[in-house]
């Protein structure tokens, strides 16, 4: 087997081919121009970002309407300082069962006990102990896009 099998000499072929239409097609531009890249927040690459003026949380209120039965609930409280790392959760300070009688917060559901595997854990399982990925504060600020969400039925 050291001739090409036809197809090996058809690819081949195809190669040739547009090796020579890169050659003689390629655009005007010199290859070594430099490329002008820009960063979508017009500042240099390595430039940190601006600080800003940290998030204005709205005021905390009463529990907010949830718009699908499936939603997580919004935060209807501030959360400056409610550090949630590896060792340390904040939210279940005042949200865990055994403190919800004395914070008055909501105890965090039946489901958050539940393991991706189905098994049902004495406490909040690994899945859903990083609260804010699916619980969001609010802030008094004008939607960036246009939204016509209507609430599920089951909500109206
Ligand atoms: C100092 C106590 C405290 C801490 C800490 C706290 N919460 Fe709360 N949270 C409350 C209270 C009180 C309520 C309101 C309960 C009510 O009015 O029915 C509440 C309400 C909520 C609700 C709304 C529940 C519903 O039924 O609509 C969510 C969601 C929530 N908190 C998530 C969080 C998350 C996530 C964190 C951590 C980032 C957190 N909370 C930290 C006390 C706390
Ligand atoms: C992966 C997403 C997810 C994570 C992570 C998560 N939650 Fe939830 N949470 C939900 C959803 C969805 C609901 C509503 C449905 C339900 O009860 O499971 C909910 C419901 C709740 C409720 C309302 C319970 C009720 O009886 O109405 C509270 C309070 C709450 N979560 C607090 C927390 C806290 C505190 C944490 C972190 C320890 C957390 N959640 C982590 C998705 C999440």
């Amino acid at each position: 087997m050291n001739k090409p099998t036809f197809p090996f000499a058809r690819l081949r072929a195809a190669a040739l081919a547009l090796c020579l239409a890169q050659t003689f097609l390629a655009p005007a531009v010199a290859a070594d121009a430099p490329v002008k890249l820009q960063t979508l927040r017009g500042a240099e690459i390595t430039a940190s970002d601006p600080e800003g003026d940290g998030t204005r949380y709205s005021r905390d209120s009463a529990p907010l309407p949830r718009d699908f039965v499936q939603q997580p609930p919004l935060i209807p409280h501030t959360i400056k300082g409610y550090t949630v790392t590896k060792n340390f959760n904040k939210c279940l300070d005042c949200h865990a069962w055994a403190r919800a009688k004395e914070s008055g917060a909501t105890k965090i559901s039946v489901t958050h006990f539940k393991t991706r595997e189905g098994d049902e854990l004495s406490s909040v399982s690994p899945r859903r102990y990083f609260c804010n990925q699916c619980h969001v504060p609010q802030s008094d600020a004008k939607p960036l896009v246009g939204n016509t969400f209507k609430p599920g039925t089951g909500m109206r």
